[in-house]
């Protein structure tokens, strides 16, 4: 007698999917973006990402006492500094804003991990990620840059740096400059395989970042590119990465599935701004659901190999999962 194969078996009702299910959820594996700038008493929306926000420092320790009891485990922090100039000097300045921000939050939050991005492209006025030279992105020099910067987030109180300018060789420059201080604790998550994308526009009207000519395809991936991805990852393996990442996420699973099943190093997948945005608009025209949507596709990212997730959904989702929303 044929046997009878019947998938639907193990799917009859919500209590036999749970139980087969082989990916979750869950508050253990998310990170959260958070912007901060200059000024006191600043809780600033972002037009282009509803429910994200500027924080001056004051307002930033709020935010950070809700995360924490939200019990999301880490945020980066991005900033958007008062003056830039065309070295991005207020990056590496010890009384810069993500260095006093890092300083404040720190003695509050102890426990809470924090990862500060590494770029220049917030501080610049050409908003570019390095040092540039007759409109050339140079690349040694820009590390030498990018190593500072690090340094300076690892003593103001940063436990994980997160080099996002995709300059080669920046990863082992910032962990001998890290050495040769003393700071042997402070991680490194690279984002190693940084693809030039269109879905970080809106993050660049939440840290001023937008480049003012020319793009970043001189330095971030090209998007037809995936083996060129497990290049990146093992030269920043091999340069010190704690923790490597892929980013965008979305567009990207192919690249999280690829790094994972090919490294044994934690893996961390950025879903950005764009992705964050395209959600958030259709839901709010009342065309996709927008727990459905979200949890969808960080349950995705998840699937394809992700350790830790990096979203602007984080604090949505701490409520998602109480009210135990599944698909
Ligand atoms: C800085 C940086 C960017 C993002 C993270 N770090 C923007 C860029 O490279 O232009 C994008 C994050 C997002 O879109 O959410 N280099």
């Amino acid at each position: 007698m044929e046997l009878a194969k019947r998938p639907r078996r193990l799917r009859k009702n919500q209590n036999i999917r749970r139980l087969v299910r082989e990916t979750s959820l869950s508050m253990d594996d998310v990170i959260y973006p958070l912007f901060v700038v200059e000024g006191s008493g600043i809780k600033r929306e972002i037009p282009s990402m509803p429910d994200i926000y500027q924080f001056s420092i004051d307002r930033l320790m709020f935010e950070l006492d809700e995360i924490s009891k939200l019990n999301i485990p880490g945020i980066i922090l991005f900033g958007a500094p008062g003056k830039k100039d065309e070295e991005g000097s207020g990056a590496w300045n010890s009384n810069g804003i993500v260095q006093r921000a890092l300083i404040q939050a720190k003695k509050r939050f102890p426990e809470l991990i924090m990862v500060a991005d590494v770029c220049l492209c917030g501080y610049t006025n050409h908003g570019h990620c390095g040092k540039v030279e007759n409109h050339k992105v140079l690349n040694d020099a820009s590390v030498e840059l990018l190593a500072k910067t690090a340094l300076s987030y690892a003593v103001s109180g940063a436990d994980i740096v997160a080099p996002s300018d995709m300059m080669d060789g920046r990863v082992g420059a910032i962990r001998r400059e890290l050495e040769r201080n003393g700071m042997h604790d402070t991680g490194i998550m690279a984002y190693s395989a940084k693809y030039f994308s269109s879905f970080y526009g809106p993050f660049r009207d939440a840290a001023c970042s937008a480049p003012s000519y020319g793009n970043r395809s001189s330095y971030q991936m090209d998007s037809g590119n995936l083996k060129e991805a497990a290049r990146e990852v093992e030269l920043d393996i091999q340069e010190g990465a704690d923790i490597v990442m892929v980013k965008p996420a979305l567009s990207y699973t192919d690249v999280i599935v690829k790094i994972k099943s090919c490294f044994d190093i934690p893996l961390a997948a950025y879903n950005v701004s764009g992705e964050y945005s395209m959600i958030k608009a259709a839901s709010d025209k009342g065309w996709l659901d927008e727990k459905k949507a979200a949890t969808e596709v960080l349950l995705s990212i998840k699937r394809a190999g992700a350790d830790i997730i990096i979203t602007y959904f984080a604090k949505q989702l701490a409520g998602w999962l109480e009210e135990k929303i599944h698909m």
